[in-house]
């Protein structure tokens, strides 16, 4: 097992491993929940707020200008990245925002009574609530794609359910609880024969993944940039364009306007019809600064460091007596769900975190998934670039000892 980084010289660039918790040093394996955050991001911020500071999109000053472009550079940048054109990327606060702006504006717009859309069991609720919210508005139902127990998607089922009344179809690109990937370019490619619009939520994938929104031809992808290394409070809704150009505004405001009357107001052109005020400057700058990170290090070689580790971590689980793996998809990103005998996940959780061990323990906000297993949550470790195998060690032999302390 080997990995195709230097992570003991990419460990430099992330202080906070550094630290220690509870009087041992961190092992930091919540990284489906936020990663954490280099040096050039971090000082991306602060050099931002030192030196660089003035609202965007509306002064003739050099300082507004030079940040309006640096802002702009970064919607170019994720365009790239993304393989989409810049006016397709609209900035939200994050994944959350940008599936209730999709949920709310093409919803709204396009939804009616006996519609149906698509979801399936293994979402996280900011792909499931917004549904539930705009299905009682409009009278459109949801349909549930199931999955098997291996925690992927019962696709045969998925293509039983696709009909003349399906509008939308919105899944996970990879399960934040399972770590399953899913067949998205086959779940796009049936929903448009259908003539569905598909969304996928992009959060967990984006880190781990190189994702080309137009190989996909999927129609709208969420993601946040604080699982990508980047700062919170920002992240993206990509759209093609021929649909956002027909969607009404999200947030009416200052910024979004083409033209003010006491009476009516016109939008401004794409992206800006959907960025209604001053939006997290900073955050954004530096989110460019997280791209720069990916890319420095290739996501391919990301995505081998991380199967290394998930794979070893795996193995090592299943040497323990009791041990229930929840997700064993074929197809796994760096996620390990499980559980052992019948120790409550948050117990387990406390004990890892005495011996510095940071884990996610309980629903990870996908409840339906957690009755589909008919649990009540699970210990979730989640790696990164970051991450070694050593670090595994500690964390199997953290395990074993919470283990013997809680039977
Ligand atoms: C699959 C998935 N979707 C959506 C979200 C919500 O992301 P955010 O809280 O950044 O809006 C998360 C966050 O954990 C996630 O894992």
């Amino acid at each position: 097992m080997s990995t195709p980084l230097n992570i003991s010289e990419i460990r430099k660039e992330f202080p906070i491993l550094e630290e220690k918790v509870n009087g041992k040093p961190l092992v930091y394996f919540d990284n489906a929940a936020s990663s954490q955050k280099p040096l050039s991001v971090i000082n991306t911020i602060s050099n931002y707020y030192l030196k660089e500071h003035a609202n965007i999109h509306r002064g003739v000053h050099s300082l507004s200008q030079k940040a309006t472009s640096r802002y702009e550079e970064v919607r170019d940048k994720l365009a790239h990245w993304i393989g989409a054109e810049s006016k397709e990327i609209i900035f939200t606060r994050g994944t959350t925002e940008a599936i209730n702006l999709f949920a709310s504006t093409y919803g709204s717009d396009n939804l009616k009574e006996g519609d149906e859309i698509i979801i399936s069991t293994l979402e996280h609720h900011s792909n499931m609530v917004p549904w539930h919210m705009w299905c009682k508005k409009t009278g459109a139902k949801l349909r549930i794609i199931p999955i098997n127990d291996k925690g992927e998607l019962e696709l045969d089922e998925y293509v039983k359910l696709l009909n003349d009344r399906t509008k939308i179809v919105s899944v996970a690109h990879i399960s934040n609880t399972l770590g399953t990937v899913n067949d998205v370019k086959f779940i796009i490619d049936k929903a448009h024969e259908f003539g569905a619009v598909v969304l996928l939520d992009g959060a967990q994938a984006l880190p781990h993944i190189k994702v080309d929104v137009k190989e996909l031809d999927v129609d709208f992808y969420a993601s946040s940039a604080h699982k990508m290394y980047g700062p919170t409070g920002i992240g993206f809704l990509y759209g093609k364009a021929e649909i956002l150009e027909k969607m009404t505004p999200y947030h009416g405001g200052g910024e979004m306007i083409k033209s003010v009357s006491l009476e009516e107001s016109t939008y401004a052109d794409l992206p800006f019809k959907f960025e209604a005020g001053t939006p997290s400057i900073a955050d954004t700058i530096a989110f460019g600064a997280a791209i720069d990170f990916l890319a420095k290090y290739g996501i391919e070689n990301i995505a081998a460091h991380e199967k290394m580790l998930h794979d070893y971590a795996t193995e090592e689980l299943k040497k323990m007596d009791g041990i229930r793996l929840i997700g064993t998809a074929d197809n796994k990103a760096g996620v390990v769900s499980f559980l052992i005998g019948d120790i409550h996940h948050y117990d387990l959780g406390v004990i890892l975190d005495q011996l510095g061990i940071a884990v996610r323990t309980g629903h990870h906000c996908t409840q339906p998934l957690m009755h589909r297993f008919q649990i009540s949550g699970t210990v979730r470790a989640s790696f990164a670039i970051y991450n070694t195998k050593e670090e595994v060690d500690v964390f199997i032999a953290g395990v074993k000892r919470a283990v013997k302390m809680l039977s």
